[in-house]
Protein backbone atom coordinates (compact mmCIF):
# COMPACT_ATOMS: atom_id res chain seq x y z
CA UNK A 1 0.00 0.00 0.00
CA UNK A 2 1.25 3.71 -1.02
CA UNK A 3 0.71 6.15 1.45
CA UNK A 4 0.91 10.13 0.26
CA UNK A 5 0.61 12.43 3.34
CA UNK A 6 -1.35 15.69 2.90
CA UNK A 7 -0.54 18.05 5.15
CA UNK A 8 -2.47 21.25 5.92
CA UNK A 9 -1.89 23.60 9.11
CA UNK A 10 -5.17 21.27 10.55
CA UNK A 11 -6.59 18.30 9.50
CA UNK A 12 -3.68 16.57 7.78
CA UNK A 13 -4.75 13.23 6.30
CA UNK A 14 -3.38 10.45 4.63
CA UNK A 15 -4.25 9.13 0.85
CA UNK A 16 -3.94 5.18 0.89
CA UNK A 17 -3.54 4.02 -2.04
CA UNK A 18 -3.21 -0.16 -2.97
CA UNK A 19 -4.41 -3.31 -4.91
CA UNK A 20 -6.95 -5.43 -3.27
CA UNK A 21 -7.13 -3.13 -0.02
CA UNK A 22 -10.92 -2.39 -0.18
CA UNK A 23 -11.30 -6.00 2.31
CA UNK A 24 -8.98 -4.25 4.89
CA UNK A 25 -10.92 -0.78 4.77
CA UNK A 26 -12.31 -1.63 8.16
CA UNK A 27 -9.36 -2.80 9.84
CA UNK A 28 -7.68 0.78 8.55
CA UNK A 29 -10.34 3.01 9.74
CA UNK A 30 -10.62 1.49 13.21
CA UNK A 31 -7.00 2.83 13.82
CA UNK A 32 -8.71 6.37 13.26
CA UNK A 33 -10.81 6.19 16.24
CA UNK A 34 -13.22 8.59 14.10
CA UNK A 35 -16.46 7.31 15.10
CA UNK A 36 -18.39 3.61 15.89
CA UNK A 37 -21.34 4.15 13.02
CA UNK A 38 -20.52 3.70 9.24
CA UNK A 39 -22.86 6.01 7.40
CA UNK A 40 -21.97 4.33 3.60
CA UNK A 41 -23.33 6.93 0.83
CA UNK A 42 -22.99 4.93 -2.41
CA UNK A 43 -25.47 4.50 -5.47
CA UNK A 44 -27.20 1.09 -6.88
CA UNK A 45 -24.52 0.48 -9.36
CA UNK A 46 -21.10 0.97 -7.06
CA UNK A 47 -22.98 -0.45 -4.25
CA UNK A 48 -23.81 -3.87 -6.38
CA UNK A 49 -20.46 -4.06 -6.98
CA UNK A 50 -18.26 -3.19 -4.01
CA UNK A 51 -21.02 -2.35 -0.98
CA UNK A 52 -20.82 -6.01 0.43
CA UNK A 53 -17.19 -6.07 0.60
CA UNK A 54 -17.23 -2.62 2.72
CA UNK A 55 -20.10 -3.98 5.36
CA UNK A 56 -17.91 -7.13 5.56
CA UNK A 57 -14.97 -5.04 6.45
CA UNK A 58 -16.86 -2.73 9.16
CA UNK A 59 -18.40 -6.12 10.60
CA UNK A 60 -15.17 -7.67 10.87
CA UNK A 61 -13.38 -4.95 12.75
CA UNK A 62 -16.38 -4.42 14.98
CA UNK A 63 -17.98 -1.05 13.51
CA UNK A 64 -21.56 -1.15 12.89
CA UNK A 65 -22.51 0.02 9.01
CA UNK A 66 -25.53 1.39 6.91
CA UNK A 67 -25.98 1.20 3.27
CA UNK A 68 -27.33 4.91 2.61
CA UNK A 69 -28.28 5.04 -1.49
CA UNK A 70 -29.03 7.60 -4.11
CA UNK A 71 -29.62 7.91 -7.29
CA UNK A 72 -26.50 7.29 -10.07
CA UNK A 73 -26.16 10.56 -11.67
CA UNK A 74 -25.13 14.44 -11.53
CA UNK A 75 -28.69 14.74 -10.31
CA UNK A 76 -27.91 13.67 -7.05
CA UNK A 77 -25.78 16.63 -6.11
CA UNK A 78 -28.69 18.19 -5.07
CA UNK A 79 -30.21 19.94 -2.23
CA UNK A 80 -33.28 18.04 -2.55
CA UNK A 81 -30.89 14.21 -2.72
CA UNK A 82 -28.79 15.71 0.07
CA UNK A 83 -31.33 16.88 2.68
CA UNK A 84 -33.16 13.85 2.16
CA UNK A 85 -30.01 11.94 3.29
CA UNK A 86 -28.89 13.84 5.60
CA UNK A 87 -32.86 13.15 7.11
CA UNK A 88 -32.99 9.94 7.08
CA UNK A 89 -28.82 9.78 8.56
CA UNK A 90 -30.93 11.95 11.34
CA UNK A 91 -33.06 9.51 11.58
CA UNK A 92 -30.80 6.48 12.00
CA UNK A 93 -28.03 7.70 14.00
CA UNK A 94 -29.56 9.58 16.95
CA UNK A 95 -28.13 7.82 19.55
CA UNK A 96 -24.77 6.56 17.62
CA UNK A 97 -21.32 8.15 17.22
CA UNK A 98 -21.28 8.14 12.88
CA UNK A 99 -18.98 8.82 10.58
CA UNK A 100 -19.36 8.92 6.86
CA UNK A 101 -18.27 6.70 4.11
CA UNK A 102 -17.91 8.35 0.72
CA UNK A 103 -17.84 5.17 -1.40
CA UNK A 104 -18.55 6.39 -5.46
CA UNK A 105 -17.11 8.77 -8.16
CA UNK A 106 -17.11 12.13 -7.36
CA UNK A 107 -20.33 12.91 -7.25
CA UNK A 108 -20.87 10.52 -4.39
CA UNK A 109 -17.97 12.18 -2.80
CA UNK A 110 -18.75 15.44 -2.63
CA UNK A 111 -22.51 14.68 -1.49
CA UNK A 112 -21.00 12.30 0.74
CA UNK A 113 -18.74 15.05 2.16
CA UNK A 114 -21.18 18.25 2.12
CA UNK A 115 -23.47 16.12 4.36
CA UNK A 116 -20.76 15.56 6.59
CA UNK A 117 -19.67 18.73 6.47
CA UNK A 118 -23.16 20.02 7.52
CA UNK A 119 -24.83 17.23 9.11
CA UNK A 120 -24.23 17.96 13.33
CA UNK A 121 -21.93 20.67 11.99
CA UNK A 122 -19.42 18.54 10.82
CA UNK A 123 -19.44 14.45 11.88
CA UNK A 124 -15.76 12.73 9.96
CA UNK A 125 -15.72 11.80 6.48
CA UNK A 126 -13.60 9.39 4.65
CA UNK A 127 -13.20 9.02 1.15
CA UNK A 128 -13.77 5.71 -1.12
CA UNK A 129 -13.13 6.88 -4.84
CA UNK A 130 -14.02 4.06 -7.03
CA UNK A 131 -13.71 6.53 -10.63
CA UNK A 132 -10.76 7.17 -12.01
CA UNK A 133 -10.98 11.08 -11.51
CA UNK A 134 -12.08 10.46 -7.88
CA UNK A 135 -9.43 8.72 -7.15
CA UNK A 136 -6.63 10.95 -8.93
CA UNK A 137 -9.08 14.75 -8.40
CA UNK A 138 -12.01 14.85 -6.10
CA UNK A 139 -11.27 13.05 -3.61
CA UNK A 140 -8.11 14.79 -2.52
CA UNK A 141 -8.72 18.89 -1.18
CA UNK A 142 -11.69 18.80 0.52
CA UNK A 143 -13.93 20.55 -1.83
CA UNK A 144 -17.11 19.29 -1.02
CA UNK A 145 -20.81 20.45 -1.92
CA UNK A 146 -24.02 20.18 -4.30
CA UNK A 147 -25.51 21.74 -7.34
CA UNK A 148 -27.79 24.72 -7.60
CA UNK A 149 -30.50 24.88 -10.66
CA UNK A 150 -28.58 27.83 -11.31
CA UNK A 151 -25.28 26.55 -11.45
CA UNK A 152 -22.52 23.54 -10.33
CA UNK A 153 -21.03 23.12 -7.62
CA UNK A 154 -22.55 26.86 -5.90
CA UNK A 155 -23.18 25.36 -2.26
CA UNK A 156 -20.31 23.87 -0.51
CA UNK A 157 -17.28 23.96 1.46
CA UNK A 158 -13.81 23.15 2.26
CA UNK A 159 -14.52 20.19 4.33
CA UNK A 160 -11.33 17.78 4.57
CA UNK A 161 -11.97 13.81 5.06
CA UNK A 162 -10.07 11.87 7.40
CA UNK A 163 -8.73 9.52 4.88
CA UNK A 164 -8.43 8.95 1.34
CA UNK A 165 -8.48 5.30 0.45
CA UNK A 166 -8.45 4.07 -3.06
CA UNK A 167 -8.24 0.61 -4.46
CA UNK A 168 -7.37 0.38 -8.24
CA UNK A 169 -8.95 -2.83 -8.78
CA UNK A 170 -12.09 -0.58 -8.20
CA UNK A 171 -10.93 0.52 -11.72
CA UNK A 172 -11.76 -3.22 -13.13
CA UNK A 173 -15.39 -1.97 -13.50
CA UNK A 174 -15.18 1.23 -14.62
CA UNK A 175 -16.28 1.98 -18.42
CA UNK A 176 -13.87 2.45 -20.62
CA UNK A 177 -15.46 6.08 -21.46
CA UNK A 178 -14.96 7.17 -17.27
CA UNK A 179 -11.57 6.06 -17.65
CA UNK A 180 -10.75 8.20 -20.32
CA UNK A 181 -12.51 11.45 -18.78
CA UNK A 182 -10.00 10.49 -15.55
CA UNK A 183 -7.22 10.81 -17.76
CA UNK A 184 -8.04 14.68 -19.08
CA UNK A 185 -7.27 15.19 -15.65
CA UNK A 186 -4.51 13.01 -15.43
CA UNK A 187 -2.39 14.66 -18.79
CA UNK A 188 -3.73 18.10 -17.15
CA UNK A 189 -1.65 17.27 -14.09
CA UNK A 190 1.36 16.49 -16.81
CA UNK A 191 0.84 19.67 -18.66
CA UNK A 192 0.55 21.88 -15.10
CA UNK A 193 3.46 20.23 -13.33
CA UNK A 194 5.40 17.40 -14.96
CA UNK A 195 6.55 16.71 -17.97
CA UNK A 196 7.88 13.08 -17.13
CA UNK A 197 4.35 12.56 -16.06
CA UNK A 198 2.90 13.90 -19.55
CA UNK A 199 5.54 11.11 -21.32
CA UNK A 200 4.69 8.66 -18.71
CA UNK A 201 1.06 8.52 -20.51
CA UNK A 202 2.20 9.41 -23.56
CA UNK A 203 4.52 6.07 -23.51
CA UNK A 204 1.67 3.80 -21.94
CA UNK A 205 -1.99 5.09 -22.91
CA UNK A 206 -2.42 2.13 -24.43
CA UNK A 207 -1.92 -0.03 -21.53
CA UNK A 208 -3.70 2.67 -19.13
CA UNK A 209 -6.92 2.47 -21.29
CA UNK A 210 -6.74 -1.91 -21.50
CA UNK A 211 -6.51 -1.54 -17.44
CA UNK A 212 -3.27 -2.24 -16.68
CA UNK A 213 -3.07 -2.08 -12.89
CA UNK A 214 0.66 -2.15 -12.50
CA UNK A 215 0.82 1.40 -14.48
CA UNK A 216 -3.06 2.95 -13.53
CA UNK A 217 -1.56 2.32 -9.87
CA UNK A 218 1.93 4.51 -10.63
CA UNK A 219 -0.64 7.09 -12.46
CA UNK A 220 -2.85 7.24 -9.52
CA UNK A 221 0.03 7.68 -7.42
CA UNK A 222 2.02 10.22 -9.49
CA UNK A 223 -1.32 12.13 -9.97
CA UNK A 224 -2.20 12.25 -6.43
CA UNK A 225 1.17 13.69 -5.43
CA UNK A 226 0.74 16.71 -7.96
CA UNK A 227 -2.83 17.19 -6.42
CA UNK A 228 -1.69 17.26 -2.98
CA UNK A 229 1.51 19.35 -3.61
CA UNK A 230 -1.28 22.76 -4.57
CA UNK A 231 -3.64 21.60 -2.06
CA UNK A 232 -0.91 21.98 0.41
CA UNK A 233 0.13 25.12 -0.83
CA UNK A 234 -2.81 26.93 -1.15
CA UNK A 235 -5.66 24.97 0.88
CA UNK A 236 -8.39 27.18 0.56
CA UNK A 237 -7.95 28.52 -2.99
CA UNK A 238 -6.79 31.86 -1.66
CA UNK A 239 -2.89 31.97 -2.93
CA UNK A 240 -3.25 31.98 -7.03
CA UNK A 241 -1.65 28.39 -6.70
CA UNK A 242 -4.64 26.45 -6.49
CA UNK A 243 -5.83 27.86 -10.17
CA UNK A 244 -3.51 25.88 -12.06
CA UNK A 245 -5.62 22.78 -11.37
CA UNK A 246 -8.05 24.98 -13.46
CA UNK A 247 -6.04 24.80 -17.20
CA UNK A 248 -8.77 23.80 -19.70
CA UNK A 249 -11.32 24.32 -17.29
CA UNK A 250 -12.39 27.86 -18.30
CA UNK A 251 -13.21 26.83 -21.88
CA UNK A 252 -14.05 23.32 -20.47
CA UNK A 253 -16.70 24.63 -18.14
CA UNK A 254 -17.99 26.57 -20.62
CA UNK A 255 -18.48 23.95 -22.90
CA UNK A 256 -20.43 21.83 -20.10
CA UNK A 257 -22.44 24.44 -19.62
CA UNK A 258 -23.38 25.49 -22.65
CA UNK A 259 -24.51 21.98 -24.00
CA UNK A 260 -26.29 21.89 -20.46
CA UNK A 261 -24.17 19.63 -19.43
CA UNK A 262 -25.70 16.55 -21.53
CA UNK A 263 -23.36 16.28 -24.12
CA UNK A 264 -19.99 15.81 -22.72
CA UNK A 265 -18.72 14.08 -19.66
CA UNK A 266 -16.32 16.56 -17.63
CA UNK A 267 -12.90 15.29 -18.76
CA UNK A 268 -14.38 15.47 -22.35
CA UNK A 269 -15.07 18.94 -22.23
CA UNK A 270 -11.67 19.55 -20.22
CA UNK A 271 -10.11 17.93 -22.95
CA UNK A 272 -11.38 20.11 -25.79
CA UNK A 273 -10.58 23.48 -23.01
CA UNK A 274 -7.04 21.88 -22.89
CA UNK A 275 -6.72 21.65 -26.63
CA UNK A 276 -8.25 25.33 -27.23
CA UNK A 277 -5.85 26.34 -24.06
CA UNK A 278 -2.93 24.96 -25.82
CA UNK A 279 -3.88 27.01 -29.22
CA UNK A 280 -4.14 29.61 -27.25
CA UNK A 281 -0.67 29.75 -25.69
CA UNK A 282 0.61 28.98 -28.71
CA UNK A 283 -1.26 32.02 -30.18
CA UNK A 284 0.44 33.97 -27.83
CA UNK A 285 3.98 32.75 -28.51
CA UNK A 286 4.22 31.08 -24.90
CA UNK A 287 4.14 27.63 -25.97
CA UNK A 288 5.94 25.96 -29.55
CA UNK A 289 4.00 24.55 -32.43
CA UNK A 290 5.97 21.31 -31.18
CA UNK A 291 4.44 21.38 -28.03
CA UNK A 292 0.69 22.21 -28.74
CA UNK A 293 0.94 19.12 -31.34
CA UNK A 294 1.73 16.98 -28.72
CA UNK A 295 -0.84 18.27 -26.47
CA UNK A 296 -3.39 18.06 -28.48
CA UNK A 297 -1.67 14.44 -30.30
CA UNK A 298 -2.12 13.06 -26.89
CA UNK A 299 -5.54 13.94 -26.08
CA UNK A 300 -6.67 12.14 -29.34
CA UNK A 301 -4.08 9.29 -28.43
CA UNK A 302 -6.40 8.40 -25.55
CA UNK A 303 -9.92 9.00 -27.71
CA UNK A 304 -10.81 12.21 -26.10
CA UNK A 305 -12.67 14.70 -28.57
CA UNK A 306 -11.00 16.46 -31.30
CA UNK A 307 -12.91 19.06 -31.78
CA UNK A 308 -16.15 20.49 -30.68
CA UNK A 309 -19.17 19.24 -32.20
CA UNK A 310 -22.74 20.96 -32.34
CA UNK A 311 -21.56 24.38 -30.43
CA UNK A 312 -21.23 27.85 -31.79
CA UNK A 313 -18.20 29.88 -30.42
CA UNK A 314 -20.64 32.79 -29.38
CA UNK A 315 -22.29 30.19 -26.56
CA UNK A 316 -19.10 29.21 -25.70
CA UNK A 317 -18.17 32.94 -24.83
CA UNK A 318 -21.77 33.95 -23.82
CA UNK A 319 -21.37 30.68 -20.96
CA UNK A 320 -17.68 31.81 -20.00
CA UNK A 321 -19.35 35.42 -18.83
CA UNK A 322 -20.87 33.09 -16.47
CA UNK A 323 -18.34 31.63 -14.56
CA UNK A 324 -18.11 32.12 -11.28
CA UNK A 325 -13.90 31.92 -11.64
CA UNK A 326 -14.15 34.94 -13.90
CA UNK A 327 -13.50 37.85 -11.10
CA UNK A 328 -15.16 41.12 -12.16
CA UNK A 329 -15.64 39.98 -16.07
CA UNK A 330 -11.79 40.50 -16.15
CA UNK A 331 -11.06 37.09 -18.59
CA UNK A 332 -8.39 34.82 -17.09
CA UNK A 333 -7.08 31.57 -18.20
CA UNK A 334 -4.29 29.49 -17.13
CA UNK A 335 -1.85 29.22 -20.17
CA UNK A 336 1.44 26.70 -20.87
CA UNK A 337 4.55 28.09 -21.39
CA UNK A 338 5.62 24.56 -22.02
CA UNK A 339 5.09 21.03 -20.80
CA UNK A 340 4.82 20.60 -17.31
CA UNK A 341 4.99 24.58 -16.93
CA UNK A 342 1.89 27.11 -17.12
CA UNK A 343 0.68 30.66 -15.69
CA UNK A 344 -2.07 32.39 -15.06
CA UNK A 345 -2.50 35.03 -17.36
CA UNK A 346 -5.45 37.53 -17.10
CA UNK A 347 -7.05 40.27 -19.93
CA UNK A 348 -6.22 38.02 -22.83
CA UNK A 349 -8.37 39.71 -26.07
CA UNK A 350 -11.50 38.27 -27.43
CA UNK A 351 -10.28 37.66 -31.14
CA UNK A 352 -7.70 35.28 -29.99
CA UNK A 353 -10.08 33.82 -27.58
CA UNK A 354 -12.26 33.36 -30.56
CA UNK A 355 -9.76 32.27 -32.75
CA UNK A 356 -8.39 29.57 -30.21
CA UNK A 357 -12.45 28.07 -29.59
CA UNK A 358 -12.79 28.19 -33.81
CA UNK A 359 -9.45 26.16 -34.62
CA UNK A 360 -11.01 23.20 -32.87
CA UNK A 361 -14.67 23.42 -33.37
CA UNK A 362 -16.10 21.77 -36.77
CA UNK A 363 -18.22 24.41 -37.71
N1 LIG B 1 -14.38 18.09 -5.20
C1 LIG B 1 -13.54 18.29 -6.19
O1 LIG B 1 -12.43 18.82 -5.99
C2 LIG B 1 -13.91 17.84 -7.56
C3 LIG B 1 -12.95 17.79 -8.58
C4 LIG B 1 -13.32 17.29 -9.82
C5 LIG B 1 -14.62 16.86 -10.04
N2 LIG B 1 -15.54 16.94 -9.03
C6 LIG B 1 -16.92 16.47 -9.22
O2 LIG B 1 -16.86 15.08 -9.49
C7 LIG B 1 -18.00 14.71 -10.25
C8 LIG B 1 -17.55 13.82 -11.38
O3 LIG B 1 -16.95 12.66 -10.84
P1 LIG B 1 -16.89 11.29 -11.67
O4 LIG B 1 -16.30 11.54 -12.99
O5 LIG B 1 -16.28 10.28 -10.78
O6 LIG B 1 -18.43 11.01 -11.94
P2 LIG B 1 -19.50 10.06 -11.23
O7 LIG B 1 -19.36 10.10 -9.77
O8 LIG B 1 -20.81 10.38 -11.81
O9 LIG B 1 -19.03 8.62 -11.73
C9 LIG B 1 -19.05 8.35 -13.10
C10 LIG B 1 -19.87 7.10 -13.38
O10 LIG B 1 -19.07 5.95 -13.09
C11 LIG B 1 -19.77 5.09 -12.20
N3 LIG B 1 -18.75 4.43 -11.41
C12 LIG B 1 -17.95 4.97 -10.47
N4 LIG B 1 -17.08 4.06 -10.03
C13 LIG B 1 -17.32 2.92 -10.69
C14 LIG B 1 -16.73 1.63 -10.71
N5 LIG B 1 -15.68 1.34 -9.95
N6 LIG B 1 -17.25 0.69 -11.53
C15 LIG B 1 -18.28 0.99 -12.35
N7 LIG B 1 -18.87 2.19 -12.41
C16 LIG B 1 -18.40 3.14 -11.58
C17 LIG B 1 -20.72 6.00 -11.45
O11 LIG B 1 -21.81 5.27 -10.92
C18 LIG B 1 -21.13 6.97 -12.55
O12 LIG B 1 -22.14 6.42 -13.35
C19 LIG B 1 -18.66 16.00 -10.70
O13 LIG B 1 -19.81 16.23 -9.92
C20 LIG B 1 -17.61 17.06 -10.40
O14 LIG B 1 -18.18 18.32 -10.11
C21 LIG B 1 -15.21 17.41 -7.81
ZN1 LIG C 1 -11.81 18.94 -13.75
Amino acid sequence: MKTIKVSLKENSYNILIGQKILPRLGSVVKTFKIGDDAIIISNPNIARRYGKIVIRSFHQAGITSKLFLVPEGEQSKSAEVAFTLISAIATYAALKKPFIVALGGGVIGDLAGFVAAVYRRGIPYIQVPTSFLAQIDSAIGGKVGIDLPEGKNLVGAFYQPKLVYSDIDCLASLPVRQLRNGLAEAIKYGIIADKNLFAFIEKNHQLLLNGDRAKLLELVERCCRIKTNVVQADEKETKGIRSILNFGHTFGHAIEAASYYRTYQHGEAIALGMRMAADLSFKLKRLSLQEKKRIQDLISLVGLPQEMQDLKTAQILKAMRHDKKFSAGKNKFVLVNRIGKVQLVSGIPLGLIQDAIRSNSKS
